[in-house]
């Protein structure tokens, strides 16, 4: 069968250029929501008297049978339908004729696919709101469990202070929040419909925009045909909010990496979601974490793609935008399948090695801040109680003991107004529970914020 706009052509294409042209073997998943956009389109049609009642409610419900027929498995476009457009089109004429030929009246592909791509996006955004919710609950589970399990917390890597484990992964939830947050806020702009906007300059038939739009529950229409088929900033939108959730994931891939290495030993991995080698019957890997550390590189990738594939193009629609399909198709399944899995490793895959983190968090100076912060309660100015424990410090590494192991006549040494009470006070677990300013790992302040995420996320 020739193409849609062959009469316009003496030749057919030549067959590389048909499938180098042609979008329709990944744009077929746009299918339901162009059938979709199609109903509303052709309802409207028919309320605006552009086509008769009938051939309205004929079109829709074969447009209803196709979709049937497309969860049957037989609807089969090939590459001569180019599109998902042309091939539902192609369709209908089969199905019904002439009044098929009506379908396409009043609109264009250019607003189609804007308005196809904006609904199948809405709703993956949802659904990446839902996986994003279900990583939060599997840190929510652990960090619950974990509000007095210690772990070192790093600066520059280097052991800082000590930390509630629960502190530590309450900033993951806090991140992924902000996540949710972001996607929330670019559904509002994939949200407007640009259906009318017909190629580029609206339609001289008396279409209603605002009937299609509600139709299709979307929350308003843009205001300007030109903008509404040339705008892709939202597809750049959701790819920079997607690359953030990877760099989220990205980073506490990293930490399991790092924490089930024999150096830190930290964690086992369960024989869930560890794999083993071909060669070295001793291991167990982090395939998961290190695969999602390695996809978020394909997002960024993407962000980059669309930002360049854009800046060039002068209004309106230009068929460099079809380059959008595959980058958005392929950011929404790395990013859905990176939180499954990375949820999945926080529901069973970890086991938060008790003994170890105890042993981590006593035995080196993580404490010292607690020595000056001592000194400074009994009236000793910051920094010279700074340079004070910076002497101790030097000095015991020298010795090869712990600040624990110095003894009272040392202490009072170093300074007269040090107590016996300095023993308790280098205590992990002091340490930890007297980080009480607002936000701090203190065990109070991290109840505190499994309250808040309990109301938020337990239902
Ligand atoms: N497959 C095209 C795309 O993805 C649909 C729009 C084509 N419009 C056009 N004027 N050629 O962008």
């Amino acid at each position: 069968m020739g193409k849609t706009w062959s009469d316009r052509f003496d030749k057919g294409l030549h067959p590389f250029i048909e499938q180098f042209n042609a979008s329709i073997g990944f744009d077929i998943c746009l299918l339901e929501e162009d059938l979709d956009g199609s109903i509303a389109h052709v309802r409207m049609l028919g309320i605006q008297g552009i086509i008769s009642e009938e051939e309205a409610s004929q079109l829709e419900k074969s447009l209803e049978q196709i979709k049937l027929e497309a969860l049957e498995g037989s609807f089969r476009p090939d590459i001569s339908d180019e599109d998902i457009h042309f091939a539902v089109e192609r369709k209908l004429i089969e199905m019904i004729g002439p009044v098929g030929k009506k379908l396409h009246t009043g609109r264009s592909r250019n607003d189609q696919v804007g308005t196809d791509i904006r609904l199948w996006l809405r709703k993956r955004i949802d659904e990446i709101d839902q996986d994003l919710e279900r990583f939060q609950r599997s840190l929510f589970v652990i960090a619950e469990q974990n509000i007095y399990t210690l772990i070192p917390g790093y600066t520059h890597l280097q052991r800082a202070q000590p930390i509630s484990l629960a502190h530590h992964l309450l900033a993951y939830i806090e991140m992924s929040q902000r996540d949710r947050n972001r996607l929330k806020d670019v559904r509002k702009r994939v949200n407007i419909c640009p259906l009318g906007a017909a190629a580029l300059a609206g339609t001289s038939l008396p279409i209603n925009r605002k009937i299609t739009a509600a139709n299709l529950n979307f929350e308003d229409i843009y205001l300007n045909s030109l903008d509404a088929v040339s705008d892709r900033d939202f597809v750049v939108e959701f790819i920079c909010a997607s690359s953030l959730i990877m760099t989220h994931l990205s980073r506490i891939s990293e930490e399991i990496i790092l924490w089930a290495s024999e150096e830190f030993a930290f964690v086992e991995l369960t024989d869930r979601c560890a794999t083993g080698s071909s060669i070295m019957p001793q291991k167990k890997n982090p395939d998961v974490p290190e695969l999602v550390r390695g996809k978020s590189g394909r997002v960024f990738g993407h962000l980059q793609a669309i930002l360049t594939m854009i800046k060039g193009l002068p209004l309106a629609y230009n068929k460099d935008f079809q380059e959008d399909k595959e980058a958005i198709f392929d950011t929404v399944k790395t990013v859905r399948n990176s939180l499954l899995a990375i949820s999945i490793v926080f529901e069973e895959g970890l086991i938060f090695r008790q003994e170890r983190l105890a042993s981590a968090v006593s035995s080196d100076f993580s404490n010292a801040t607690d020595v000056a912060d001592y000194l400074v309660a009994k009236g000793i100015p910051f920094r010279e109680a700074y340079q004070l424990v910076g002497k101790i410090v030097k000095n015991s590494l020298e010795e090869g003991i712990l600040l624990r192991e110095i003894p009272l006549t040392r202490w009072k040494n170093f300074h007269e107004l040090i107590e016996e009470d300095i023993y308790e006070k280098l205590l992990p677990r002091n340490v930890v529970a007297s980080r009480m300013s607002e936000g701090g790992t203190a065990f109070e302040r991290v109840k505190e914020q499994l309250l808040v995420w309990q109301k938020k996320l337990v239902k």
